[in-house]
């Protein structure tokens, strides 16, 4: 218990909500990890045909699903909303019409409940989430959140107390795998096509560049990875236009999984040589992984190789909360609580916050 906090009861219950991008989701959480439910309606089919997020859609998918999704999680936890203590809301970083549907509903509920509403950081939300039906993370700990709109290094001295080390200059990680994806004509999302395709490939067939890596820096930029791998598919800009190269149609299968598996080991490379310098300037013991990218099975071996290496305890969420769920933001929100940090019904959406 860090300074501030204040003891709650066991027991206590809170309801998160989450719609920061593409997911609508709420939640039932108790004491801050036990997840009675966690119900998260996903909008990837809308977006499909798109290769990728189109916000107006994905705010109005919003409205037409937060009633559905939190009257379920409600009915699924059995709970009576006279008990629940607080409700939380991921309030930033995200598409800003997709935040105020959560947001307006969350306060709804604060409001007629009458209990303290949370705004909650969706990005630290993720560094928190191994913590979701497990064991508490031992801090202190360091952080790598890999997801479609954020790389963010953090140093986490408890769930609240993080200070933010590194993040992307320009592609998120997730992101990445989706545009690549997207050249190699994979499918949407990206990141797991990739990361299956990826199997069958060879890591060391074509060498990515790796940026960043110079000095001790702990930002990451994709942006340039992302350009190698389309002018290696496409051959040079406007080559395809020009009708002197057919972009992936000119790919063998193998060839295709060997540009997923080289790119991909490019990524996790970067990903993991970051979190290794992270975790060597701040002496900390726990290694901590979210975000949707924390599914990449290269990048959990990586990371596990990784922690063995350093002899620090590793923690990665469970497979259904490394992408978006609103249990990460009750989990968080019941120690915003427990430190005192509460909101009002003024509580305003954000759409960019440096993470
Ligand atoms: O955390 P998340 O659900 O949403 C954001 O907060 O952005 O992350 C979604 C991202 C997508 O870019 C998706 O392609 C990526 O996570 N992702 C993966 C894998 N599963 C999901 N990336 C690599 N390998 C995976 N297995
Ligand atoms: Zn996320």
């Amino acid at each position: 218990m860090t300074a501030g906090q204040a003891d709650l009861p066991e027991g206590t219950t809170i309801v998160g909500i989450e719609s920061t991008c593409d997911e609508t989701g709420c939640a039932v959480v108790v004491d801050g990890r036990r997840v009675l439910s966690s119900v998260v309606a996903s909008q990837i089919e809308l977006h499909a045909r798109f290769g990728g997020v189109v916000p107006e859609i994905a705010s109005r998918a919003h409205l037409e699903a937060i009633n559905t999704v939190i009257g379920r999680a409600l009915r699924e936890a059995g709970i009576d909303p006279a008990g629940v203590a607080a409700v939380a809301v991921c309030n930033r970083p995200g598409l800003i019409g997709s935040l105020l549907v959560g947001l307006m509903a969350a306060k709804t509920l604060a409001w007629v409940w009458e209990v303290p509403l949370i705004g909650v950081d969706h990005v630290h939300a993720h560094a928190y989430s191994p913590a979701l039906d497990d064991e508490p993370i031992a801090y202190p700990a360091v952080a790598l959140v890999a997801s479609g709109g954020h790389t963010s290094l953090y140093h986490c001295r408890s769930p609240v107390d993080i200070e933010l080390l590194g993040a992307t200059a320009d592609d998120a990680a997730g992101e990445a795998f989706d545009k690549v994806a997207a050249i190699l004509k994979l499918g949407f999302p990206g990141g797991p096509a990739v990361d299956r395709a990826a199997r069958k490939g060879n890591p060391d067939a074509v060498k990515f560049p790796r940026a960043l890596l110079k000095g001790q820096s702990l930002d990451f930029s994709f942006s340039g990875l992302k350009t190698a791998v389309l002018y290696h598919v496409n051959g040079v800009p406007g080559a395809i236009r020009q009708g002197v190269h057919k972009g992936v149609a000119e790919l063998s299968a193998q060839d295709v999984a060997d540009v997923a598996a080289s790119f991909q080991a490019a990524l996790v490379d970067t990903l993991q040589i970051k979190l290794r310098r992270a975790a060597k300037a701040t002496g900390a013991k726990t290694l901590v992984l979210g975000g949707g990218v924390a599914a990449n099975s290269a990048l959990r071996k990586a990371v596990e190789k990784l922690a063995a290496k350093l002899g620090a305890s590793l923690r990665l969420p469970a497979m259904e909360y490394c992408v978006d769920n609103a249990a990460m933001t009750a989990g968080l929100g019941y120690h915003l609580l427990a430190a005192g940090k509460t909101d009002n019904l003024e509580l305003a959406a954000t759409a960019t916050v440096r993470r």
